[in-house]
């Protein structure tokens, strides 16, 4: 009688996989089989499988939006962007990962122009020639990223919204709350500045971060693009209009700031930090406030100052 129920109930198991058989953290995946498997195309003819119980590897979320690009596939499943949404190809590059996903520290984006990253995948130096030396990925050791939330929120209990900022980061994107360091709340900006730190976890926080990047900027990655990033305060949703992201690396990028261009949409700034890891490489993925861009490009100066002393003490 026991050994018939276990069957029944393995039975039904079966069948709730079967049905179930998606990719809840990629939408662009294909999966079938039993057991599931899921697959998705990074290049020609190259399939990548995917682990759907984690976050994918921000370097194959990478591959697979060049490749949708390159296809004129939609990278934007699910119909029409958010009003917030626009385009933003700019620090987009066909990555070269590793089989476990992890960047590879010379990145050529199919061409014969290289460069160095860092663990996000993001330039830390200079674009050189196929020759160019990469002699280790840099690890991208914190992350601070400034969530903009949307107007006509009033949000006055700062301490209920920073716990649910950490309560739905947590569950997500399935990490640690340790994870999470910090998170500070400016009213007038409407700014809520969000610190992940790697720490002791093995948690690829750059991975966290582009997803976070797509929810707030586009549509979510994950299967059901239509639950948002959205942080519930005293029953109310948080809404979020814009994201910027600071990567801050164990050691210090080494390119020099009249060759960082500006993109159309994307600038790149550096920034002086006077704590631990020493530089920030920001993203600013949309025209900044002017004070805030003022107080950048102060920085920014101080940094080049620093940079032509180097270089004269050199
Ligand atoms: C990488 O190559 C693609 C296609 O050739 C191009 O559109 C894109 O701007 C390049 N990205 C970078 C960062 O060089
Ligand atoms: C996706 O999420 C939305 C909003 O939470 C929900 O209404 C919908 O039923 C979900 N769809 C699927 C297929 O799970
Ligand atoms: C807030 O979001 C939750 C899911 O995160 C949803 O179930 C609920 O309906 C939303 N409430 C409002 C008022 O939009």
């Amino acid at each position: 009688m026991r050994s018939f129920v276990v069957l029944l109930v393995l039975a039904s198991v079966a069948a709730t996989t079967a049905q179930n058989c998606v990719c809840n953290t990629m939408k662009w995946a294909t999966c079938d089989g039993s057991p599931c498997e899921c697959k998705i195309t990074i290049a020609d003819q190259v399939k990548q499988t995917l682990e759907c119980a984690k976050l994918i590897p921000k370097c194959f979320l990478m591959k697979a939006e060049m490749y949708r690009a390159k296809k004129g596939l939609s990278t934007r499943s699910g119909g029409k962007p958010t009003d917030h949404a626009f385009v933003d190809n700019d620090g987009i590059y066909d990555p070269d990962c590793e089989a476990n996903g992890v960047f590879k520290a010379k990145q050529c984006n199919n061409s014969d122009i290289c460069w160095c990253v860092n663990s996000a995948g993001v330039r830390r130096t200079d674009k050189g020639g196929l020759d160019l030396k990469c002699e280790k990925l840099v690890e991208t050791v914190w992350m601070q990223t400034q969530l903009k939330h949307t107007e006509g929120v009033n949000l006055n209990d700062e301490a209920k919204l920073k716990s649910a900022i950490v309560k739905a980061i947590v569950e997500r994107y399935s990490v640690d709350d340790a994870l999470v360091t910090e998170v500070k709340y400016d009213k007038d900006s409407r700014t809520i500045l969000v610190d992940l730190k790697k720490g002791a976890s093995n948690v690829d926080i750059a991975t966290v971060g582009y997803y976070m990047e797509k929810d707030i900027k586009v549509l979510p990655l994950f299967y059901n693009d239509s639950k948002k990033f959205s942080p519930s305060v005293d029953s109310k949703n948080v809404t979020f209009e814009n994201i910027l992201v600071y990567y801050v690396d164990a050691e210090p990028p080494t390119f020099t700031m009249k060759r960082l261009t500006a993109g159309v949409v994307a600038v790149i700034v550096v920034v002086v930090l006077a704590i631990v890891a020493g530089l920030v490489v920001l993203f600013i993925s949309r025209k900044r406030e002017k004070s805030a861009m003022y107080q950048k490009a102060e920085q920014t100066r101080e940094l080049d100052e620093i940079q032509k002393e180097q270089l004269t003490s050199s």
